[in-house]
């Protein structure tokens, strides 16, 4: 069984990411799934980035999975553009799509809602999604409740293809929405996300890290006064890094009165640095090394074009595309 997940290398990961990375990785591995993890690069040239940007955010989020411990050894981690096959693929599966599938794309009606300049690209966004998951025959997409729409869509474009030449050649994928991945809060109490801009980056140098906590967003209470914890954005991310004990221990500081938010904010500081601080290290580590760190993600690139290129010999010959460069 093969579980599939992408990620645009659009900004800096947050905690929120690890959580949610972090669990996966982990619960890939004690059931059992081969895990293939890809950074979808060509997924963000519909927004024009800045070349120097994209490249940046794309080393970055390699060293901040490998710095989260996902195992080259056990896991699959590559860059989407270095298989080409994917490309091919997707061109060929938009012969098998209506185009009303498409229109009825979330990401696309937005955009039409918006009266934004829409491009190909981004018309095209769900069926490049669509083989990056046929491509591997993923059985598993873990994903947020905003992209399920769009496994639903590579499930159809499959079952489409698979009817008409009456052949099993694609795996209908499963979108997968992780319900026990706690939602970290971001500083302002909404969901953490890097759209809101109330993140905080486990792995920004210090100096930035100490002023993402030291701005989280708390009521003006006196410090004398009783606080309640269940409101207090400072405790509610706290909660997410320390064992129950110490989480009652501010929960009690706080209500008691006496003690202040700064304080709070001090003591969560400490806990992201005890949490975070060997994966930094390690993170710091790997990025004097970008050889190895190269290495691994062409690798992980070779072994998923492999199995890419076993699929896209099947859908030609399927299809009637003679010929074998391979
Ligand atoms: N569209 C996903 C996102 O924005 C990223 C992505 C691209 C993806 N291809 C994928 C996720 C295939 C899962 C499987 O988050």
């Amino acid at each position: 069984m093969r579980a599939l997940s992408g990620i645009k290398p659009t900004g800096t990961l947050h905690i929120g990411n690890y959580f949610g990375a972090a669990k996966q990785f982990e619960m890939f591995q004690e059931k059992k799934y081969e895990g293939f993890y890809f950074i979808a690069d060509y997924h963000t040239l519909n927004a024009y980035p800045e070349p120097a940007k994209l490249a940046e955010n794309t080393w970055n989020i390699v060293l901040d999975y490998l710095a989260f411990g996902l195992d080259p050894q056990k896991s699959v981690l590559f860059l989407q553009s270095q298989v080409p096959e994917v490309v091919e693929l997707a061109f060929i599966l938009g012969n098998y799509t209506p185009m009303g599938l498409l229109q009825r794309a979330h990401s696309y009606k937005d955009k039409i809602a918006k009266n934004e300049p829409i491009n190909v690209g981004l018309f095209y966004y769900p069926l490049l999604m669509s083989a990056d998951i046929l491509i591997y025959k993923s059985n598993l997409v873990p994903v947020g409740k905003d992209q399920k729409q769009h496994v639903e869509i590579a499930r159809d474009i499959a079952e489409k293809f698979n009817l008409h030449y009456q052949k099993e050649v694609f795996i209908l994928p499963e979108p997968y929405i992780p319900e026990a991945v706690a939602i970290v809060p971001g500083t302002d109490g909404q969901k953490m996300s890097k759209s809101y801009g109330n993140t905080i980056e486990m792995f920004a140098e210090d100096s930035v890290l100490k002023k993402q906590i030291m701005n989280i967003i708390t009521n003006s209470t006196p410090l004398e006064e009783s606080k309640n914890p269940d409101t207090c954005n400072v405790y509610n991310i706290f909660k997410v890094f320390v064992d129950k004990s110490k989480s009652i221990e501010m929960a009690d500081k706080l209500k008691a009165g006496g003690y202040g938010y700064g304080h709070a904010k001090k003591e969560l500081l400490e806990a992201v640095h005890t949490f975070f601080d060997p994966m930094r290290q390690k993170r710091a580590e790997l990025a004097k090394n970008m050889d190895f760190v190269e290495k691994v993600l062409k690798e992980g690139s070779e072994k998923a074009r492999s199995v890419a290129i076993e699929t896209i010999k099947e859908v030609k010959k399927t299809v009637g595309l003679v010929g074998n460069i391979y």
